[in-house]
């Protein structure tokens, strides 16, 4: 190792300029130390039910509602672009306190999975496994006088994730963070067959509050109270390498860290830490901040939202799931 005082002696200007290499398009080319693809971009869906549905949200502009009939037409286009992954969120016809439609083989993320296979069976779909769209209080697990349990939480989120596995799903991502849930789907699926099925956990979900376009979508807002007694601090980034682990050791495939903006240092820590392959979610509030700023002339879309899903890549990110999926795969 070069001591560090050496290393400032023989960078010392006028010997070392940093413009040599920025002179040119083609130097700049040749220097660049990370670079964005449609690869590594994964589209969001929001599906619901009904017929013939295509619906802008209102907080999300340029994010729609699709129903089950006609959710291939984005996949289509994203496949296209050669984007490889969507990850698929629904909305119930009605809401339960157990969340009973998020297990129901007849759903609408479960019937959404298999006419996206059909339609176009190479793409990967992941998706969602939570209970907060179904369940009427919105949380994202079991109810008991006013506490959110967890271990009777982790049984339904398995079946959840089951249910979409036998739908067709390439993928599941639970996004509940009750604790032990990736082990308990882990199990499950092993039992029914699909030892083949990896997990993307979110092993790192911030309760944050860039999640608010995305409740509005979802219609998942909790009824009472928040997240904080299950999501992390935002506060914490230790814990966040202690939940990444935990989920590792229990059989997580490809671990989350979510937000993915404010959480860069969280991002890059996973990085140095970790050797499984990492996904940031560039959550609805990143999207919508852009979005709005730009929609008033105040930044440039294109270089802003190209900008940051590259520091989230640079942060140590191998995937990303992003609102900006599409747009930013035409861009590429
Ligand atoms: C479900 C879930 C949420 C998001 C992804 N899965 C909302 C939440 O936890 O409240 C947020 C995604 C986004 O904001 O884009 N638990």
């Amino acid at each position: 190792m070069i001591s560090h005082d050496r290393e400032v002696i023989e960078m010392a200007f006028p010997t070392h300029r940093g413009r040599r290499t920025r002179e040119t398009e083609s130097l700049r080319r040749m220097v660049r130390e990370v670079s964005l693809s449609p690869d590594d971009l994964i589209l969001p869906l929001f599906v619901v039910p009904g017929e013939g549905v295509k619906e802008e949200i209102a907080a999300l502009p340029g994010v729609y509602h699709w129903s089950v009939d006609l959710v291939h037409d984005p996949v289509r286009e994203a496949w296209s672009l050669g984007v490889p992954a969507v990850i698929v969120f629904g909305l119930p016809e009605s809401k339960d306190p157990r969340g009973s439609e998020a297990y129901a083989p007849d759903g609408t993320v479960q019937r959404a999975v298999a006419a996206i296979k059909e339609a176009c069976p190479e793409v990967v779909v992941i998706t969602d496994v939570c209970l907060c769209q179904y369940t009427d209080h919105g949380h994202c697990g079991v109810v008991e006088g006013g506490r959110i349990l967890n271990d009777p939480s982790l049984e339904l989120l398995a079946r959840t994730a089951l249910s979409h596995v036998k739908a067709g799903a390439d993928m599941v991502a639970p996004s509940d963070m009750m604790d032990g849930r990736v082990g308990a789907i882990r199990e499950l699926l092993d039992e029914a067959g699909y030892a083949h099925v990896p997990i993307m956990s979110y092993a790192a979900k911030y309760a944050s509050a860039f999640y608010g376009p995305f409740r509005e979508a979802a219609h998942s807002a909790p009824q009472f109270g928040d997240r904080r007694s299950y999501q992390m601090d935002p506060a914490n980034a230790r814990e966040a390498m202690r939940e990444i682990q935990l989920d590792v050791e229990e059989g997580a495939d490809v671990v989350m860290v979510k937000p993915a903006l404010p959480y860069l240092d969280i991002i890059r820590a996973a990085r140095e830490r970790f050797d499984l392959p990492l996904a940031a979610y560039n959550v609805s509030g990143e999207y919508a901040m852009i979005k709005a700023a730009a929609q008033r002339g105040w930044l440039d879309e294109r270089a802003v939202a190209l900008e940051a899903l590259l520091s989230i890549k640079r942060a140590g990110a191998d995937m990303i799931i992003t609102y900006f999926a599409l747009d930013a795969a035409r861009w590429l």
